[in-house]
């Protein structure tokens, strides 16, 4: 219904209706306009996108591919003028480049099926794919109630994976990030897969490196001493070729560079010459995101979760206290704080165990020789510390109460012997929320409360064990939370990853979840994707007036799945969404969400 319902669920919106179709769905009296799509020209003498020809120049100034994180930096305190910084994830080559893939008949569970096969990358295509990579900073302003991006934005960059950037804090300089091309160990070119993100209270971009490990190949050298640090990340993952014809991601060439990449990457968005850094100090892992607030005593704490199966969720603070008057003066503040990583207690508590060189088991005689090793190898040092495996932690966002909530997205391979009290389904396909409750509102302290707000999946299939409240229809559950955002209000939004038309009947979206009162774990539908495409980066404005979203990779549903009857690929995809016209490749793009005729979100 259009009402609130009695006070039970503080959203006010009409839900959309869950499916999969070619389009984007909105809740009624909302527009949805794509603002900014992969190829668009973000300079004044940007190319004009042609996907037939695509070159790693034009890339290098036009909008890259595949969206995920959205911050919108305000100009002058404005909410309707400002610097839009968005994350570039990964390429879908199969998606990008036309006449790539070839279409194979394969054995599958002794049936016949196609199967989409991508041709072995060039130096000409892989250039563009590390131009593609990256992030986008972008001006733009609300004219007339429609968001209009400026070219001429003395501000607008693209960071790729080539920009040159600087490591900072304890690992810069250390013998175990020196390669042949820097042997200062400090200065590195690139970022690597950068999921989520976070804006900073002092307006800098932060983007979270996550899987990097696929962009490597090749073999240590036998007894390397990077062997079992390598391992515990899964280099060499071989997603990429760019090792054919970059040395730096061959680790027989160059076994250090890995050691480069995993980081949290800090850019100042007003300086488009600056130098990013890579805050080592918050630790080296697939770092999904990272959500800062500033704690009441004037610290700011920074919520990072590693996406990946069994691995752990962390939280920095700094050891400085945040200056509102002076911006210069915190620009260095995640040079220096306290790593800490979580263990989900099974009475519901939380403890935060500090990843300090010399502190418990981070000695030598566990192979930690200083900070740097204990920062380099985060995991191990979480694993000998005995945090708690997790589902895979996607973004932690601190909410309004003193609260973060936890988004772990699933993990199908968790045994029953290996339940805990926060991961408490083996096979756990939809994943779960847990919200944390900290003493006093104090993000800092190092013992805090949890709480599992939602279990996630269809609640009418009993075996699911999903726990979404009754009041929940069949369009307002969801599995695979990923990224979210906490608005103005407190009110909790969720983003999807993975709820696909052959699992579940349904795209993925955004989701208006309620954390309190008698609707707590009340869930509706109000914004879906196009079929497979993933939803990221949800990004509201203070005012609440505008709510961006980044859709990212449509028409992706995998190389050998035929949901449609036909593979999807550059030249037939399953939805040429947002610009429906021949030839033009689906295009992973920002949009953004408006109350027709003006006002706030879902009040
Ligand atoms: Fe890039 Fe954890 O999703
Ligand atoms: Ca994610
Ligand atoms: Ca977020
Ligand atoms: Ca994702």
């Amino acid at each position: 219904s259009e009402a609130r319902a009695s006070g039970s669920f503080s959203f006010n919106f009409k839900e959309v209706e869950a499916g999969v179709d070619e389009m984007h769905h909105v809740a009624e009296g909302y527009d949805a306009d794509i603002l900014l799509r992969w190829g668009d020209a973000i300079f004044a003498d940007s190319p004009a996108f042609d996907p037939l020809n695509q070159s790693a120049d034009a890339q290098r100034k036009q909008f890259g591919y595949n969206n995920d994180f959205i911050g919108f930096i305000p100009l002058g305190g404005s909410d309707e003028h400002g610097l839009l910084v968005v994350n570039h994830e990964y390429t879908n080559e199969e998606l990008m480049f036309p006449g790539i893939v070839t279409i194979v008949e394969v054995e599958k569970d002794g049936k016949k099926v196609k199967k989409a096969e991508v041709a072995e990358a060039d130096r000409a295509r892989i250039d563009i794919e590390m131009a593609a990579h990256g992030g986008s900073i972008v001006e733009i302003r609300k004219e007339g109630g429609k968001w209009q991006i400026r070219r001429d934005g003395r501000m607008n960059r693209r960071i790729t994976a080539d920009t040159p950037m600087m490591l900072s804090g304890p690992v810069a300089g250390h013998d175990r990030v020196k390669t042949s091309a820097d042997r200062s160990g400090v200065e590195v070119l690139g970022t690597l897969n950068n999921c989520a993100g976070g804006v900073t209270p002092w307006g800098t971009y932060l983007m979270a490196e996550e899987n990097f490990h696929g962009y490597f190949t090749g073999e240590l050298p036998a007894g390397h001493r990077e062997e079992a640090n390598f391992k515990r990340v899964g280099v060499p993952g071989n997603s990429y070729a760019w090792g054919n014809f970059h040395d730096r991601f061959h680790v027989g060439k160059e076994p250090n560079e890995p050691n480069r990449f995993g980081w949290i990457v800090e850019v100042d968005v007003l300086d488009p010459n600056s130098t990013p850094k890579k805050r080592t100090a918050l630790g080296r892992f697939k770092h999904e995101g990272c959500e800062t607030i500033v704690n009441k005593d004037g610290r700011v704490v920074i919520y990072t979760g590693d996406d990946e199966r069994f691995d752990y969720v962390y939280k920095f603070v700094t050891a400085g206290i945040y200056n509102p008057s002076d911006r210069t003066a915190n620009m260095d503040l995640l040079d220096e704080g306290t790593l800490y990583v979580a263990r989900f207690e099974e009475d519901g508590t939380l403890n935060w165990l500090p990843m300090v060189h010399g502190e418990g088991p981070l000695t030598a005689e566990n192979g930690f020789e200083s900070q740097a090793d204990v920062l380099i190898e985060s995991r191990r040092a979480g694993d000998v510390l005995g945090a708690t495996k997790m589902d895979r932690p996607e973004d932690v966002q601190p909410g309004k109460n003193g609260n973060a909530f936890v988004m772990l997205t699933n993990n199908t391979k968790r045994k029953d012997d290996q339940i805990n009290a926060a991961n408490p389904r083996a096979k756990n396909a939809f994943g779960h929320i847990i919200e944390i409750v900290n003493p006093d509102q104090d993000h800092a302290a190092t013992r805090a409360k949890w709480e599992i707000l939602v279990k996630c999946g269809d609640p009418s299939i009993a075996e699911v064990g999903a726990t979404f409240s009754s009041d929940t229809t069949q369009n307002g559950w969801f599995g695979m939370p990923d990224n979210c955002a906490v608005d103005a209000e407190g009110r909790l939004w969720v983003a999807t990853d993975g709820n696909s038309p052959a699992d579940t009947g349904r795209t993925d979206g955004v989701w208006a979840v309620e954390t309190t009162g008698e609707g707590r774990g009340t869930s509706r539908l109000f914004f879906r994707v196009p079929v497979g495409a993933e939803l990221c980066g949800p990004c509201m404005t203070e005012d609440m007036q505008n709510f961006f979203v980044a859709i990212q990779h449509p028409a992706d549903e995998g190389l050998d799945w035929e949901p449609f009857g036909r593979p999807s690929y550059f030249e037939d995809p399953s939805t040429r969404w947002p610009d429906f016209s021949d030839g033009m490749p689906p295009r992973p793009s920002v949009v953004v969400i408006t109350k027709r005729g003006g006002g706030k979100i879902a009040i």
